[in-house]
């Protein structure tokens, strides 16, 4: 019995992962809850997005491989973003209810208009959130660099941060993957295309300013 207690300490003792880096900075941290909340909610939407589309285009065949595949990879994104809530112990955007109406909304209404209307609002999204990914990421890889290493007191980045940033560097590519899909796709036919991409767009960077804050 006492063997068996002593393997199972040590089997914990060996996947509890030990710090190598000393504390964030109050601001470095701040920034980091920040980054995860937005994108927790960011990506909520999406996945919701995906799925009012999906209902508004559930009788055209041909379309729906393309948005699952969309779909599937944004289901990835918001389930990372909710570990990383969990693992950072990151307080949820108090608005996430009006997000996911909104978001459902906005997949349902776009999707209604046509194939075109869909791909238009993904083209939008697209957009603000690809350049919103790599505002991110240009403050991960210059403001992080300074953090003390336990053992050395050297400064450098902590694997916290490079294991954010490469997630977040590959949901970026996905998002501007999703992007280039929406235009083969005839976003540029959806009428009135510009009233729709600009409204979009607006209500997007919005959405991130709140959810960033509360
Ligand atoms: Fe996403
Ligand atoms: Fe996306």
């Amino acid at each position: 019995m006492s063997l068996i207690l002593k393997r199972l300490q040590s089997t914990v003792a060996e996947t509890v992962i030990k710090p190598t880096h000393k504390a964030l900075s109050p601001a470095q941290q701040a920034y980091l809850e920040r980054v995860i909340r937005v994108d927790q909610a960011g990506e909520l939407g999406a996945n919701l997005i995906y799925a009012g589309q999906y209902m508004a285009l559930s009788h055209k065949p041909e379309l729906k491989p393309i948005l699952k595949h969309m779909w599937d990879q944004e289901i990835h994104h918001h389930n990372t973003f909710n570990n990383l809530q969990v693992e950072h112990r990151v307080r949820p955007s108090i608005l996430t209810p009006i997000w996911k109406v909104g978001a459902f909304g906005m997949g349902l209404a776009t999707g209604l208009l046509g194939k075109e209307g869909a791909m238009a609002c993904t083209e939008a999204v697209e957009t603000v959130i690809g350049g919103h990914y790599n505002q991110q990421l240009r403050v991960l890889s210059n403001n992080y660099g300074d953090v003390e290493e336990i053992e050395t007191g050297k400064p450098s980045v902590s694997k916290q941060v490079t294991d954010l940033q490469a997630q977040i560097s590959e949901f970026r590519d996905e998002e501007l993957e999703h992007l280039n899909t929406a235009v083969q796709n005839d976003s540029h036919e959806a009428r009135p295309y510009w009233l729709i991409t600009e409204t979009i767009k607006l209500t997007c960077k919005a959405a991130v300013w709140t959810a960033e804050r509360v």
